[in-house]
């Protein structure tokens, strides 16, 4: 298989320090924003890496379900791999990347469990069977087939015709950034990169090389 051909040249925008907003949090929504206007396929689909108590990283793709001022949410099992990860190593990095915009970004800091509160809010808004399906799924352990799953499911189901209660082990972690990286793909290789670090209680912004 030769993949030695297989390039793009990017060269839709550009992105410069001075029109960046000095505030990142403003910046990723007016990205996530144009993304979504773009109708990019999954705008909100984010790569989560995670290091293990061995030192070992690994990754894996969620979907960012809010983001405010202090930060980034996603939702999950906290009994999955990703979940003991973070329990042992709080610190986390988030990759998000619009091919279609020719743009990625880069977020690194701490995750932190939202509130129960926060939680169940959320969770009360997801359709009926995806709420089945969290009871059911113990995610990440092995299972001897999706046969078993679905049986699973549906004992779920009929345990719970209508409201189905929040597991206890399934919620929100809210990734506190101390890095935020903006990439805009540039022709020759070229690109632009403007990243942000939070020092001493505020953001600061420098360019990167590509
Ligand atoms: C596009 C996409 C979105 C996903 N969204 C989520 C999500 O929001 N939460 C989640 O727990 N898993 C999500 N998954 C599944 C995860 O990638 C992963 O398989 C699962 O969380 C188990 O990971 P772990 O064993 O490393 O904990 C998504 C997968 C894809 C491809």
């Amino acid at each position: 298989m030769d993949l030695h051909d297989i390039r793009e040249d990017y060269c839709k925008q550009a992105l410069s320090q001075h029109d960046c907003d000095p505030n990142p949090i403003k910046q990723f929504e007016k990205w996530l924003n144009e993304a979504i206007t773009a109708k990019v396929n999954e705008p909100t689909g984010v790569n989560v890496a995670t290091v293990n108590e061995d030192g070992r990283p690994t990754s894996r793709m969620v979907l960012l379900k809010e983001v405010n001022e202090q930060g980034f949410v996603f939702f999950t099992n906290y009994h999955s791999r990703k979940g003991r990860a973070i329990e042992h190593n709080p610190f986390v990095a988030l990759t998000f990347f619009w091919p279609e915009l020719e743009r990625s970004v880069r977020i690194e800091g701490k995750a932190e469990k939202i509130s129960p509160e926060q939680s169940d809010e959320y969770f009360a808004t997801r359709p009926y069977t995806s709420r089945i399906g969290a009871w059911a799924s113990e995610q990440s352990a092995v299972i001897s087939s999706h046969k078993s799953l679905l049986a699973k499911a549906a004992l779920i189901a009929a345990k719970h015709p209508l409201n189905v209660p929040r597991p206890p082990h399934w919620g929100g972690y809210l990734v506190i950034p101390d890095r935020i990286e903006f990439w805009q793909g540039r022709p020759s290789r070229l690109h632009d990169r403007i990243c942000y670090l939070y020092n001493d209680g505020k953001w600061e912004r420098e360019r990167l090389s590509p």
